[in-house]
């Protein structure tokens, strides 16, 4: 399968993401949200990112052009019907996303891959609204889209060989590293991932230490580019309650169980960077 058209499901952080790392690879790209609001919040989101690429450096100026009109956008599922591939990056919500596929399996071409960037929900659950589940598989990409260089091909358990190779060849062309997981909760990154962060939030509730030590024991002890209160208030608090309280629902095992401080500071409506405060404040 030659994809040329891309259609993106949502345009928030990972979708616009999405939407620009296929972009400037050379695709086509039709992205999608609700209403113009969001698919307007979406696409400044992808103008802002290309436009600091090209501050930094790391992208010309008519690259840029050329990119932003590959991309159209839509409010209508329906304009994906001459999509090769979709790559949807809704809400996690399995009754959501599973509506969604029952919906592009109904408007796509028979031959249309459809993919999702879910981080933590089953492929093949996923793939099970679909009549084409051979065709369906996890495209997990990580924040930053367009600079993180990793994207986590999943599995589903009736996945062909066809597909994951088509989901490989699209990882090449979009300069990413490829690697393959099974639908296992969590996949490969977030399964050793949440128990890390969860762990940090536990050690701060004993008062091993403060969370700016923490950060910075992370930071310079391991070379790792944030600390995990950093990186939580990163991809966002309600995200890493989402992933852990899947995982934990799937492996009932404590080192995913959401520590009681994560989930009072979601409750509370401290989300991160993207409210203006989480472990740390933002303005
Ligand atoms: N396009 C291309 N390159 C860009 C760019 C863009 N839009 N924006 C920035 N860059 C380049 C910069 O030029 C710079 O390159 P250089 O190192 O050669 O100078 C590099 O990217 C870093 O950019 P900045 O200097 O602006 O920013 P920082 O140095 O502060 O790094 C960061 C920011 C990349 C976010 C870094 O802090 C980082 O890697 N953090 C960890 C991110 C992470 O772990 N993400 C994964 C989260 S988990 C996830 O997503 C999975 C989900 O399921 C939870």
């Amino acid at each position: 399968m030659d994809i040329t058209l891309i259609g993106v499901v949502g345009l928030g952080l990972m979708g616009a993401g999405i939407v620009e790392a296929c972009a400037r690879a050379g695709f086509d790209v039709i992205g999608r949200d609700i209403n113009d609001e969001l698919v307007d919040r979406g696409m400044n989101r992808v103008k802002g990112s290309m436009e600091y690429a090209v501050k930094k450096g790391k992208l010309a100026q008519a690259d840029l052009d050329a990119a932003l009109a590959r991309i159209k956008t839509t409010t209508a599922l329906s304009d994906f019907k001459d999509c090769d591939l979709v790559i949807e990056a809704a809400t996690e919500n399995m009754a959501l996303k599973k509506t969604l596929f029952t919906e592009l399996d109904a408007i796509t071409r028979p031959d249309a891959l459809l993919a999702s960037n879910t981080s933590s929900l089953s492929i093949t659950e996923i793939a099970s609204a679909t009549e084409r589940p051979d065709q369906v598989f996890g495209l997990h990409f990580f924040n930053p889209v367009p600079i993180m260089p990793l994207v986590e091909i999943v599995r589903g358990l009736l996945t062909s060989e066809e597909s994951l190779e088509a989901a490989r060849a699209l990882g090449v062309k979009l300069n990413k590293q490829v690697v393959f997981a099974k639908d296992n909760p969590g996949f490969i990154v977030n399964l050793l991932l949440v128990p890390y962060l969860y762990d940090a939030i536990r050690a701060l509730e004993n008062g091993v230490a403060t969370k700016e030590d923490i950060d910075t024991a992370i930071k310079l002890g391991l070379n790792h580019p944030m600390g995990p209160f950093t990186l939580m208030d990163f991809v966002g608090l309600d995200t890493c309650l989402f992933i852990g309280d899947a995982m934990y629902g799937e492996f009932k095992d404590a080192r995913f169980a959401p520590p009681p401080l994560l989930r009072r500071m979601v409750t509370a409506g401290l989300l991160g960077r993207k409210n203006g405060r989480g472990f740390y404040s933002y303005n």
